[in-house]
């Protein structure tokens, strides 16, 4: 504290609003004159932190301009878009979601901390935490899926993950939570929208994943670029220094997204830079990333008397404070390049994580797992060989030499076999000339592997769609294969769940492979051999079709509820009300059945407990992991509840036949909606407990507690 107030005393108003701008770099601009405006503007005291540049040289190099060129020697701080992976890829976090597993989510973050540490990396903005219900939005892939209790253990997992478990104690990492809030609420999934939830839906559903990362010790938020119901977040004062800073006692920093305090401009809420760079600074916008807003105009702002040199010197604190929670004044350089020990273990934990990402969205024939007597498989389609796809959007170190195929995992794990490989037709465009040589391919094999879907660059940032299907003339080849009369298995890659329900009812199998990183083809070939077996669920609802968005299964009741037999119910004529696949869903080789629930007590008081115990079976002669879901629902309440909302994830291996049991002791306040507002508590009255392995109801075991007043 006293290093802070004594650079604080001794800063020019320049060096204050240094310290509140962030500057990016680009790592492609190396040579003479690349970096060196960067590096003057750090030596002068303009620059306090800077983005998109990474690696030992180059930070090093920059961080020299601070500790030995500038006056105060103020380290400066380095932040990248860490998302799933550095330079070892993880699968993208909607996939990860999908493991139901926050050791797992919190050992990937710490292996991602270490890797980016090391290129000079202080600070990534991750986790993602917009809870997401529209396909159409191309950045559901950059998060943990529809569901805010989902949501908020991600958060926790993720932040302890990047930034270690002692919330107050030097952290070598920071974390950023973002995008500060509904953004996954855009209008009709248009990137960028505008977003117009109630006051209610934000606080039940938005803010429940930050305030469990600001629970967790967050060090950084990012508001969303988007504005709520007419007030962009970057100036939204009332949820940032209301609800965030004073409520939740957030102390850390907020730093604008790219450029977004410029943006205020374009937002139709401030007249320019001026107003602009107000705005977000007492709204309690940290740092100013990109813009150069605040460099430019608050000098003006302070003259005038719109901001106080208090407003800014808190701002300067908090940055400062930031950058001794990271170590950076004592340690202001990177340490060094990785053992070859600890490239091995990420790469291991890559493809573990990658393998238990992989749903078995549907097997209709026995064609899993491979047969190791198969000597001939035809692997076709555009993502056959496309390892540089594997790692997905946000994925800047990653090496793309360094993703592994699915044609790389196959051959390696069925050395014996020949595996004819072809695209057949691009991922998009119209050229279909391949596909009578890829159909003849198919009919000289004993199998088919189909890898189709959407490239990496369609989905992440500014990649909405408005058509859920497959890309280009994906499907054209699709139906040529799947009328060869070969057994097919389909890998399908995306950054969303694809309306594709023609291939769900004629492939032979179908894999959701998202895009699983660095490891992806080892660890497909895992799963299909039966090296493992397949185990990831659905974090998010499977539409069967673009107009059924946004589909998720907390929805409120109906006065007219969903029922296909009744005209005058809430359904489309045309498509099923249901999801293709609801929440929660993933097959796997062995089959597992929820045999008996047990709720006690029946009848249970405001400072009481609920016991719910569940037998589960494995009702085949392989191996598999149960993922049993726990749901409540408030019968009656003074303003509806969801017909269901999670409370609860178990996971349990069950060798062959074998038996066994999940259980949750649930406190009564879990019985309350999320959020804190504007009911916190549950309201007496009857509660249904369903448990069940994905949220589909006709899985479910149930039973019924009553809250007594
Ligand atoms: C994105 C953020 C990201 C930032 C920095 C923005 O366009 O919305 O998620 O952290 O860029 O790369």
């Amino acid at each position: 504290m006293r290093r802070i107030e004594r650079l604080l005393a001794a800063m020019t108003l320049s060096e204050k609003l240094g310290q509140l701008n962030m500057v990016p770099g680009t790592r492609l601009v190396t040579g003479p004159g690349g970096h060196r405006d960067l590096g003057e503007g750090i030596s002068a005291g303009r620059i306090g932190s800077v983005l998109n540049v990474w690696g030992a040289e180059q930070t090093d190099a920059l961080q020299r301009s601070a500790m030995e060129h500038s006056r105060l020697k103020v380290p400066v701080l380095f932040a990248l878009d860490v998302i799933h992976g550095h330079r070892t890829i993880f699968p993208v976090p909607l996939a990860e979601a999908g493991l139901f597993d926050p050791d797992t989510w919190e050992a990937t973050a710490r292996a991602a901390a270490a890797e980016a540490a090391q290129d000079g990396i202080a600070l990534t903005f991750a986790p993602m935490l917009d809870v997401a219900r529209d396909a159409r939005w191309g950045r559901i892939v950059e998060g943990p899926g529809e569901d805010p209790w989902v949501a908020a253990r991600f958060a926790e997992a993720k932040v302890h993950g990047w930034q270690g478990r002692a919330p107050d104690s030097r952290a070598r990492f920071g974390a950023t939570a973002k995008h500060f809030c509904a953004y996954g609420a855009v209008t009709a999934g248009r990137e960028y929208a505008s977003v117009d939830v109630a006051e209610r839906t934000v606080h039940a559903v938005y803010l429940p994943p930050f305030a469990a990362a600001v629970g967790a010790g967050v060090f950084a938020i990012m508001p969303a670029l988007t504005d709520l119901a007419g007030v962009p977040m970057t100036a939204n004062a009332a949820l940032l220094k209301v609800w965030l800073r004073a409520r939740l006692g957030f102390d850390g920093v907020i730093v604008s997204d790219y450029n977004a305090v410029t943006d205020l401009c374009r937002h139709g809420v401030a007249a320019d830079n001026l107003e602009a760079a107000v705005l977000a600074l007492k709204a309690g916008v940290d740092i100013d990333m990109a813009s150069g807003a605040y460099v430019q105009a608050l000098p003006l702002a302070l003259e005038r008397g719109l901001v106080t040199s208090r407003d800014i010197d808190t701002s300067v604190r908090r940055v400062l404070r930031l950058k001794e929670r990271l170590g950076l004044f004592d340690d202001p350089y990177q340490r060094g390049s990785r053992a070859a020990q600890d490239v091995l273990q990420t790469r291991a934990l890559a493809r573990a994580a990658a393998r238990r990402a992989i749903v078995l969205l549907t097997l209709r024939r026995d064609v899993l797992t491979l047969d190791p007597a198969l000597r001939r498989i035809a692997l076709i389609g555009p993502l056959a060989a496309a390892g540089r796809e594997m790692l997905g959007p946000w994925a800047a170190a990653g090496e793309p030499g360094e993703a592994v195929s699915v044609l790389e995992g196959l051959s390696a794990a069925l050395p014996n076999c020949r595996i004819d490989c072809l695209a057949g037709v691009a991922i998009d465009g119209d050229a279909t000339h391949e596909i009578a040589s890829a159909v003849e391919c198919c009919r000289e094999a004993e199998l088919v592997i189909l890898c189709v879907g959407e490239s990496a660059s369609m989905s992440g940032e500014a990649a909405s769609r408005a058509e859920l299907g497959l890309p280009g003339s994906q499907r054209a080849l699709a139906d040529a294969v799947l009328a060869a009369g070969k057994p097919v298995v389909v890998l399908l890659f995306s950054g969303r769940p694809l309306a594709v329900p023609w291939l769900c009812e004629r492939a032979d199998a179908l894999l959701a492979a998202w895009f699983l990183g660095s490891e992806a083809g080892h660890a497909l070939a895992d799963v299909l051999t039966g090296q493992s077996a397949p185990s990831g669920k659905l974090a998010v609802s499977w539409p069967r079709a673009g107009g059924q968005v946004p589909v998720f299964y907390a929805q409120r009741p109906s006065g007219r509820p969903s029922d296909e037999t009744e005209h005058y119910s809430s359904r489309y004529l045309d498509v099923p009300f249901t999801p293709q696949f609801p929440f929660g869903h993933g097959l796997s080789y062995a089959r597992i059945v929820l045999e008996a629930m047990q709720c006690v007590p029946a009848q249970v008081r405001g400072d009481g407990e609920i016991e719910v115990s569940v037998a589960v079976r494995n009702e085949t002669n392989v191996g598999g992991e149960a993922t049993v879901f726990l749901f409540i629902r408030d019968v009656v309440a003074r303003v509806a509840r969801p017909v269901l909302e999670l409370r609860g994830v178990r996971k349990l291996q069950l060798g062959p036949s074998e038996r066994g049991t999940v259980s949750w002791r649930l406190p009564v306040e879990m019985l309350a909606g999320l959020g804190d507002d504007p009911e916190p508590l549950p309201e007496p009255g009857l509660f249904e407990i369903h448990v069940g392995q994905s949220a589909d109801p006709a899985g479910f075991l149930s039973a019924r507690v009553e809250l007594m007043p």
